[in-house]
């Protein structure tokens, strides 16, 4: 039994507590009222009701700090160093045509940098957390990214642009010289998710674009303290601004930037 430190266990209580919910919730899915509040992204009453629960948990064990939540925007904290970056419900289509693959999504940032992040997925229990310094773990086990380095035999993870978004042309292009040159992609929905399956060596590497801070940023921090490599797809660090992410292990980092820059 691994001990958490004090503030990870008030993400993971958090995310527990609003775990319980959003379970409940799917396995109603179809009673469920959404609403759409853009094209291909809904928002749903236990994405709202999650979030809700977040808020009030991290606020109660931490009254200071600030929030960049999805649903809920930026709320201002007393302490001006510490906000938590939160997707209360990473997967949201998946969710809504009952696919038992989404998370919650905590990420906890100081002074510009995410220190502390958890992904929780509740359907699998399976609880991803990791603190700057500390490794990272899933469950009560640590976590390392693959050793894999022949690029032919790595499975990378992606997003691919929906109903218009992001530029459709050269994901085609990107999508085109991984499936020349890798042992497989995957598309399976949850960013969050996918960045923690980096960390947990199930992924070799995952790249996507169009995303936001909270896709990101505690996942991030998962593969970094998972001994991975995570850089925008030009290998700087404009990640949570350019919501660019490329992540991977360290020995394939640079070889699957290649192929992406000669893609772009
Ligand atoms: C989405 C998921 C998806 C990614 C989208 C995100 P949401 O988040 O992470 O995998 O491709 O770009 O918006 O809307 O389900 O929270
Ligand atoms: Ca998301
Ligand atoms: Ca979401």
């Amino acid at each position: 039994m691994i001990t958490r430190s004090p503030i990870l266990n008030v993400m993971t209580r958090a995310a527990d507590k609003a775990a319980r919910g959003l379970k409940r919730d799917f396995g109603e899915v179809e009673q469920l009222q959404v609403s759409q509040k853009g094209p291909a992204d809904f928002v749903s009453n236990a994405d709202i009701k999650a979030e809700k629960i977040l808020r009030e948990e991290l606020t109660k064990a931490r009254p200071a700090f600030g929030f960049l939540l999805e649903e809920g925007g930026t709320v201002k904290g007393t302490d001006p160093e510490h906000r938590w970056i939160i997707d209360p419900l990473d997967g949201t289509t998946n969710f809504l045509h009952g696919l038992p693959h989404f998370a919650i999504s905590i990420g906890l940032e100081k002074a510009g940098e995410i220190i502390a992040g958890v992904v929780y997925d509740p359907i699998k229990d399976e609880m991803f957390c990791a603190e700057k310094g500390g490794g990272a773990f899933l469950n009560d086990r640590r976590i390392r990214v693959s050793a894999r380095k022949n690029m032919h035999e790595s499975l990378i993870g992606t997003g691919i642009p929906f109903r218009g978004r992001g530029d459709g042309d050269r994901f085609n292009r990107q999508l085109s010289v991984m499936m020349a040159e890798t042992a497989g992609v995957r598309r399976w929905g949850a960013a969050a998710l996918d960045l923690a399956y980096v960390a947990a060596g199930r992924f070799d590497g995952f790249w996507e674009e169009g995303l936001s801070p909270w896709d990101i940023a505690a996942g991030m921090l998962l593969v970094k303290e998972a001994g991975g490599y995570v850089s925008d797809l030009k290998g700087g660090q404009s990640m949570l601004d350019s919501g660019t992410v490329l992540a991977s292990n360290n020995l394939l980092h640079a070889p699957l930037q290649a192929l992406l820059t000669n893609a772009a």
